[in-house]
């Protein structure tokens, strides 16, 4: 077993953007005098999410979706290995966790997209609620994920969270990654700056 490259920049630095900014939107989502801190913290979920989509299709082995979103098969086929306490080993993302990958995503777009129709006051009351309700649905996910990551982390003796810091997993070194595509990184952050400014303001 080598130390070998799995989570390239972009995965990286897109996953802490969106938990830092999930973490300020909800704890200013109640107050009059942080509203802007929550569109802006709104506003960066959406253009993280939004960057995702594409690098799901050009980014790097493990950040693809072929990767990891798999069809029903696979996912129960992962789940009843972890009631064995031994479960299959994935490099990437696992069947399960994929799926609940794509929600948070998706859930990240939508439940942004209410917040700033509802910031912009283009809809209803109606507008508010499908904006809390999606962001409670999101919350959930989060725990499910945050939960699958804590048991994923212990089953297999691997610190996945180190690994979403660092980029680095144990493996085959014919299994990893040979870029960390930094440059990506570096536009990430200009769109996440520019496309962040403009939902917000
Ligand atoms: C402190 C809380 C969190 C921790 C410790 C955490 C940890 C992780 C880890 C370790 C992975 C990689 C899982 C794997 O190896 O398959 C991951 C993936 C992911 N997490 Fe989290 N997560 C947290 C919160 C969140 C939140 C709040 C969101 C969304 C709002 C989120 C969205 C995602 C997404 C989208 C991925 C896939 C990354 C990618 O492929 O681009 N996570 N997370």
């Amino acid at each position: 077993m080598n130390k070998i490259l799995v989570w390239d920049w972009p995965v990286r630095l897109g996953h802490w953007l969106m938990v830092g900014s999930f973490i300020v939107a909800w704890l200013t989502a109640e107050s009059e005098t942080w509203r802007l801190v929550h569109a802006g913290a709104g506003a960066i979920v959406i253009a993280v999410a939004l960057f995702r989509l594409p690098w799901g299709f050009i980014g790097s082995r493990y950040a693809r979706f072929v990767d990891f979103v798999r069809g029903p098969r696979a996912v129960a086929g992962y789940l009843g290995s972890l009631l064995t306490l031994q479960p299959a080993h994935h490099t990437g993302h696992n069947p399960a966790g994929g799926w609940a990958i794509v929600a948070l995503l998706g859930l990240g777009i939508l439940c942004g997209v209410s917040g700033w129709a509802t910031y912009n006051e283009f809809g209803g009351h109606w507008l508010e609620e499908l904006h809390e309700g999606l962001a409670a649905t999101m919350l959930t996910v989060v725990i499910v994920h945050v939960a699958g990551v804590v048991s994923g982390s212990l089953l297999h003796g691997e610190n996945m969270v180190r690994a979403m810091f660092s980029g680095y997993k144990l493996g085959a070194p014919e299994e990893g990654i040979r870029s960390a595509r930094p440059l990506a990184a570096v536009a990430l952050l200009a769109w996440v700056g520019v496309a962040g400014w403009w939902l917000a303001s």
